[in-house]
């Protein structure tokens, strides 16, 4: 079982779109892949299942004492399962914010989980949620598009996992990659693709998903691009991710056991 965090504190670059496909590419190569909304605007939830803001969800995990195998489903995909997120995620970053621990909730709900992948799938800041997820994660894949002012606020996130890694002890958090996301054949993306290519010497994914609108049709059909257009571009690249996830981060046969570190308070 290996735990790739999608993140990025940038809204609107892909995260939701890259995780819900990612999983659903996995899954074709006979991965089974565990979906966790770790975001409160449910997006992954909503593309996967169609279900709107389901309760109980994950907030009655992390907020409350919910087990997690009791908001674990199916989805419209084989072989990937969600623990839905809804709504009130959206106050958990402040309702948790006091509790001791707090950021190895998600890592302590998902103990002993058997899958071969676990997509997590974040909100677009760097609060409580998203340092579970990435307290959670083994990995993190970060899109990024390739528009004009995508690499504003990319320190931040650079400098929240260092951070997370020292203060809570993830020697092992590692960026997986970076993948570039609404890719068009222009002067700009280029561009920005060089200046990310310096940045991020040798983690810049070979995969770059295009522009394409089916993306967003298979959303709002409740289907990954894979089961609604899989010859379109998206995805073609969204297969060609996932083989490049399965090269790059393979997933291991024991079970999750991340936990809170004994060095750590
Ligand atoms: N490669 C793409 N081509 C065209 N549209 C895309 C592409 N990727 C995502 N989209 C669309 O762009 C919008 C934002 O994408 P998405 O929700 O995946 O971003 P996000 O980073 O998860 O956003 P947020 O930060 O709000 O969670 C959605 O409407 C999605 O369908
Ligand atoms: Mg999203």
């Amino acid at each position: 079982m290996t735990a790739i965090c999608v993140a990025n504190n940038k809204g609107g670059v892909g995260k939701t779109t890259t995780a819900v496909n990612l999983a659903a590419g996995l899954a074709r190569l006979n991965f089974r892949v565990l979906v966790v909304d770790v975001d409160g605007q449910a997006n992954a939830t909503y593309a996967l299942t169609g279900r709107v803001h389901p309760v109980p969800s994950l907030y009655d995990v992390l907020v409350g004492d919910r087990k997690l195998e009791t908001v674990l489903w199916k989805t419209n995909e084989e072989n990937v399962w969600i623990v839905p997120g809804d709504g009130r995620l959206q106050n958990a970053d402040v309702e948790m914010a006091s509790r001791p621990g707090r950021e190895w909730r998600l890592a302590k709900a998902l103990y002993g989980q058997d899958f071969d992948y676990i997509i997590l799938d974040t909100p677009p800041s760097l609060g409580v949620l998203t340092q579970n997820a990435l307290a959670a994660a083994h990995r993190v894949l970060i899109p990024i598009s390739l528009t004009e002012f995508s690499l504003i606020g990319m320190d931040k996130l650079e400098a929240t996992i260092e951070d997370l890694r020292d203060q809570l002890d993830l020697y092992d958090l590692e960026i997986a990659g970076v993948v570039a996301t609404f890719y068009e054949n222009t002067t700009t993306a280029n561009e920005t693709w060089g200046i990310l290519e310096k940045k991020f010497e040798g983690r810049m994914l070979e995969t770059h998903i295009p522009k394409n609108l089916d993306l967003e049709k298979a959303h709002r059909e409740n289907e990954s691009i894979l089961s609604f257009a899989p010859n379109s571009s998206g995805g073609q690249a969204y297969m060609q991710l996932a083989r490049e996830v399965k090269r790059l981060v393979p997933a291991h046969t024991r079970p999750y056991d991340r936990r809170r570190s004994t060095h750590s308070a």
